[in-house]
C-alpha cells in the first residue's frame, strides 16, 4: 500500500475496514445501512461528516462509507481506501435517473460500464478507457438477484459531472442503450483497474428522465434496502 494512514480523508486505524466497502452517496444512508444491517458495529471515519461504519453482516466483517456526490469524490476516497487501508472491493449502492423507458422507479440497475462526460479518464493519463465492472462482483451480485427474484437490468450507466445539464441528453443517451445516469461509477471503476482492484456500482431509479416518473421518499427506502440485500449477501461470498 502505497499510501501512509490516516490518510488526508479518513481518519481511521490500520485494519478498520474490512475487505470490502458499500459505498452509498450520503453519510446518512451509511449510518442507516450499518446501523440496521451491521452487528458488533464501529463508527471508524468522520473526517468532514464523511461517515464510515465496519460490522459483521451474518457473521462477515462488511465496511458502509459515504462517498460523497460526484466523481472527484469518490475517486478521492475509493483511492484512499484501496490504497491506505487495503481495501479490495467497492461496491458501489446509489441512485440514478432512469433513461430507458422500461425502468421503473426502484428498479435495479447493474452497471456494467459506465460512459462519462468527465475529465478523469482523460486527466489521469487514459484517454479512451472504458471504465468497466469487476466481472466476479458483477455475476456474483446477478446470481444473488435471481435467485432472489429480484428485477434488475444490466448494462451501461452514464456517469455525469452535470447534474443539470443537456434537456436532450436523456434522449441521446438512451439511443444508444445506455440504462441510467448517476455521478460517480465511471471514477470508481478507473480508479479499481489502475490499482488492481475490484469494483461494482448499483443503483436504484430513483427518477425516469426519459418518462418523467419520480420516486416517493417510501419507494426509494423500499428499494434502497432491496439492493443492499444485494450488495451485502455479495460481500458476505467474496
Ligand atoms: N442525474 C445524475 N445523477 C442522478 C440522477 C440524474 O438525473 N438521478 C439520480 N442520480
Amino acid at each position: 500500500m502505497s499510501l501512509s494512514i490516516p490518510t488526508p480523508h479518513i481518519n481511521a486505524k490500520a485494519g478498520d475496514f474490512a475487505k470490502t466497502v458499500l459505498m452509498p452517496g450520503d453519510p446518512l444512508r451509511a449510518k442507516y445501512i450499518a446501523e440496521t444491517y451491521l452487528d458488533d458495529l464501529k463508527q471508524v471515519n468522520s473526517v468532514r461528516n464523511v461517515l464510515g461504519f465496519t460490522g459483521n453482516y451474518k457473521g462477515t466483517p462488511v465496511s458502509v462509507m459515504a462517498s460523497g456526490m460526484g466523481m472527484p469524490s469518490i475517486s478521492i476516497y475509493s483511492y484512499e481506501l484501496f490504497e491506505g487501508y487495503g481495501v479490495e472491493n467497492i461496491i458501489r449502492v446509489g441512485t440514478a435517473g432512469g433513461l430507458n423507458k422500461d425502468l421503473n422507479i426502484g428498479d435495479v440497475v447493474v452497471g456494467m460500464g459506465a460512459c462519462t462526460n468527465s475529465a478523469i479518464i482523460k486527466e489521469s493519463g487514459f484517454k479512451g478507457f472504458a471504465p468497466i465492472a469487476d466481472y466476479e462482483l458483477l455475476n456474483t451480485l446477478c446470481e444473488i438477484a435471481k435467485k432472489r427474484g429480484v428485477k434488475f437490468s444490466v448494462g451501461n450507466l452514464f456517469s455525469t459531472d452535470i447534474f443539470y445539464g443537456d434537456p436532450n441528453f436523456a434522449e441521446k443517451w438512451s439511443s444508444v442503450g445506455v440504462l441510467a445516469v448517476e455521478m460517480e461509477a465511471a471514477a470508481l471503476y478507473l480508479n479499481a483497474a489502475k490499482l488492481g482492484k475490484k469494483a461494482l456500482a448499483i443503483c436504484t431509479v430513483s427518477d425516469n428522465l426519459v418518462t418523467g416518473e419520480a420516486s416517493t421518499a417510501e419507494q426509494r427506502q423500499t428499494s434502497f434496502n432491496e439492493m443492499m440485500i444485494l450488495a451485502l449477501e455479495t460481500a458476505k461470498k467474496l
